[in-house]
C-alpha cells in the first residue's frame, strides 16, 4: 500500500527494487480470471499465463501446440482480474523464433489486444536481438533459462540443466546477455543451487526459480501443481500446498449423490 493508502501496483521497477532490498519476489501462473482474481488478493507479485496452459489446461502433452491464439484467449481474463499483481504472457513456441519482426508483433499483441504488463521467452543468445527490439518498443521482457520446455526434444527430457561446466558457463553467460539486452528478470528452470546462486549474484536484475533452489531473487511455481489440481506428473520442485483434486473430487461425488437421492436443491436452493 502508498502512504495515501492505495494499491501499489506491481511493475518493472518495483521488482528491480525488490532485489535491490533483498525483498523475495512471488510468482504464480493462471490462465483465468477467478484463478489470477483469486491470486492477486491474494498478494502474489507476478501472474505469468504460462505456455504451461498447454500442458496443465488444454491437455497437450507438452508445451508445443500452443498457439498465439490460445495464449491471447487466456491472458485476457487473466488481465482483468489482475488489479495488482503484474501480468506476463508467455510467448509460445515458434512466436518468437522465425524473426524478429514476428517476435515483436506477437509481442505487442500481448499487449495491445490482451492487456498483459509484459513478455517472457526462452532461451539466451539465441533471443538477445528479439528481446532486444521487445524492450526497446517499451514491453518488458522477462528471459527464461535452464529447462526450456519449448526445447524438450533437443534437449532429451525434462532434465536439470547445467550440471557440466561448459553448460553451466553458458548459462552465466546467456544470463549476462538477457541483462544486457533489456531483460528485466529471468526465470531459472531446473539449475543447480548453486549456479542458481552464482547467476543471482552475477545479475542486477532479478532471477525467479522454479528448482533453482533457495538463492534466486524469487520463486515461481504452476498454480495447478502447487494446489494439487494438475495430477498427471509432479516435478520434484513442486511443493503441494494442498491437494485440491481430492477435496473437489470429494464435492463432486457428494453434489452426484444428493442430486441422485434427491437431496439436492433443498427448500433453500429453490423458488416459491
Ligand atoms: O509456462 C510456464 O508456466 C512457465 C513457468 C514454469 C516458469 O514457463
Amino acid at each position: 500500500m502508498s502512504k495515501e493508502g492505495k494499491m501499489n501496483k506491481v511493475t518493472t521497477s518495483v521488482i528491480a527494487e525488490m532485489k535491490r532490498k533483498g525483498e523475495r519476489i512471488t510468482m504464480l501462473t493462471a490462465y483465468d480470471y477467478s484463478t489470477a482474481a483469486l491470486l492477486d488478493e491474494a498478494g502474489v507479485d507476478i501472474i505469468l499465463v504460462g505456455d504451461s496452459l498447454g500442458m496443465v489446461v488444454l491437455g497437450y502433452d507438452s508445451t508445443l501446440p500452443v498457439t498465439m491464439e490460445d495464449m491471447i484467449h487466456h491472458t485476457k481474463p487473466v488481465s482483468r482480474a489482475a488489479s495488482r499483481a503484474m501480468v506476463i504472457g508467455d510467448m509460445p513456441f515458434m512466436s518468437y523464433q522465425v524473426s524478429v519482426e514476428e517476435a515483436l508483433r506477437n509481442a505487442g499483441r500481448f499487449m495491445k489486444e490482451a492487456g498483459a504488463h509484459g513478455i517472457k521467452l526462452e532461451g539466451g543468445m539465441e533471443v538477445a536481438e528479439a528481446t532486444r527490439r521487445i524492450v526497446s518498443a517499451g514491453i518488458p521482457v522477462m528471459g527464461h533459462l535452464g529447462l526450456t520446455p519449448q526445447s524438450v526434444h533437443q534437449l532429451g527430457g525434462y532434465k536439470v540443466q547445467g550440471r557440466e561446466d561448459e553448460a553451466a558457463r553458458r548459462m552465466l553467460e546467456d544470463s549476462k546477455i538477457l541483462e544486457e539486452a533489456g531483460a528485466f528478470s529471468i526465470v531459472l528452470e531446473c539449475v543447480p543451487t548453486g549456479l542458481a546462486e552464482e547467476i543471482t549474484n552475477s545479475i542486477e536484475i532479478p532471477t525467479i526459480g522454479i528448482g533453482g533452489g533457495i538463492h534466486c531473487d524469487g520463486q515461481v511455481l504452476v498454480t495447478n501443481d502447487m494446489l494439487g489440481i494438475f495430477e498427471k506428473f509432479t516435478p520434484k520442485f513442486v511443493k503441494k500446498y494442498t491437494d485440491l483434486n481430492v477435496s473437489m473430487k470429494e464435492a463432486v461425488r457428494q453434489y452426484l449423490d444428493e442430486v441422485r437421492n434427491g437431496v439436492f436443491p433443498g427448500e433453500e436452493h429453490s423458488f416459491f
